[in-house]
């Protein structure tokens, strides 16, 4: 399970050994990178392209009970400096992650269903249905941005939410957040509800006009902005949340190289996900950041991702 890298280390003339494998959540991850969900978790095609592009687990679209069509187009805008999405949660509903389980599980990943439910009972429908699938832990997407049934905004509900799945449930629960002024208390509530993660940070509302036809260009008018946008907002969150309780983060936003990556894992995530990056750079930028990471340890001296985790905070 164990992944080491040899590597020559130019500068100490010295063969190191370099970790990149870690544990999270009680589940072993060969390395720290995995997709975020959203990005090509909704499709037995996409999932197949993901386990090839070499991610150390799957994580799946946003599935709720029902399927769902999603809003009309446009759903997506390029920017210079990341996207900006509203695509209102189409995805192929629950009963699609049996056959999902089954090619993941083929490869020997770990598959997390991220899941989300317009009320707790849709939650725990859900959470049952993504057990007996076989997944290895669940990630309950509270804070999508532009579909608004969807969409957890009081911290009681974080509190119902996460207890009644966890009540349930015997494999890790993490909770998916984004950035707001409640944050703290949204992620203490989170934990002492029985989250053992939390993945930080979801998508930031955003809204862009085409100024020739006066119009918001979405058709749902705003939506949800990723990529380097939001990184230095990830940054401030993941740093945050790590230094208030030292709990397990996977971070998200921004991450499309070796040095956001280093950057995420130095503020305190233990594991990191993707989404505009496979946008940007396409399927290789799993391996590209990863050679990046491995360079970087092997250069100043770090023998494993565990050293890395919440350097910035020492
Ligand atoms: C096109 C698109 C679709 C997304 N769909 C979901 C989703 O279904 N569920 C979810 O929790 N996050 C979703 N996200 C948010 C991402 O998982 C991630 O948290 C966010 O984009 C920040 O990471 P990034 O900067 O690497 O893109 C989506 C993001 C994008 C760009």
């Amino acid at each position: 399970m164990y992944r080491w890298t040899r590597v020559l280390s130019r500068r100490n003339r010295r063969i190191l050994m370099v970790k990149l494998s870690i544990r999270l959540t009680n589940i072993d991850l060969k390395h720290p990178i995995m997709n975020a969900s959203g990005v090509m978790g909704n499709s037995v095609e996409s999932i197949v392209k993901l386990i090839k592009s070499n991610v150390s687990a799957v994580v799946t679209k946003t599935l709720t009970l029902e399927r769902r069509e999603g809003y009309s187009t446009p759903v997506l805008i390029p920017l210079e400096y990341g996207l900006l999405n509203a695509i209102g949660l189409a995805n192929p509903g629950i009963d699609s992650l049996y056959e999902f389980v089954k090619i993941v599980k083929k490869h020997n990943l770990p598959v997390i269903a991220s899941i989300s439910g317009r009320n707790i009972n849709e939650y725990v429908e859900s959470t049952i249905k993504a057990l007996d699938a076989g997944v290895d832990g669940l990630e309950l997407n509270m804070s999508c941005p532009h579909t608004l049934d969807y969409r957890v905004d009081s911290i009681e509900t974080i509190r119902e939410i996460t207890s009644s799945v966890k009540s349930i449930c015997s494999k890790p629960i993490w909770v998916k957040l984004s950035y707001s002024r409640e944050l703290i208390r949204e992620t203490g509530v989170a934990l002492e509800s029985g989250a053992d993660a939390v993945v930080l940070i979801n998508t930031i509302p955003g809204m862009v006009i085409d100024i020739y036809v006066s119009k918001p260009v979405l058709s749902n008018k705003y939506g949800g902005l990723s990529g380097p946008a939001i990184h230095p907002i990830a940054i401030y969150c993941i740093y945050s949340i790590y230094r208030e309780y030292g709990c397990e983060i996977i971070g998200a936003g921004g991450i499309v190289d070796w040095k956001t990556a280093i950057e995420t894992i130095q503020a305190g995530a233990r594991a990191l996900q993707l989404a505009t990056a496979f946008y940007m750079k396409g399927y290789g930028v799993v391996n590209e950041i990863l050679k990046g990471i491995e360079k970087y340890m092997v250069e100043n001296n770090i023998n494993s991702i565990d050293e890395l985790i919440g350097l910035a905070h020492s």
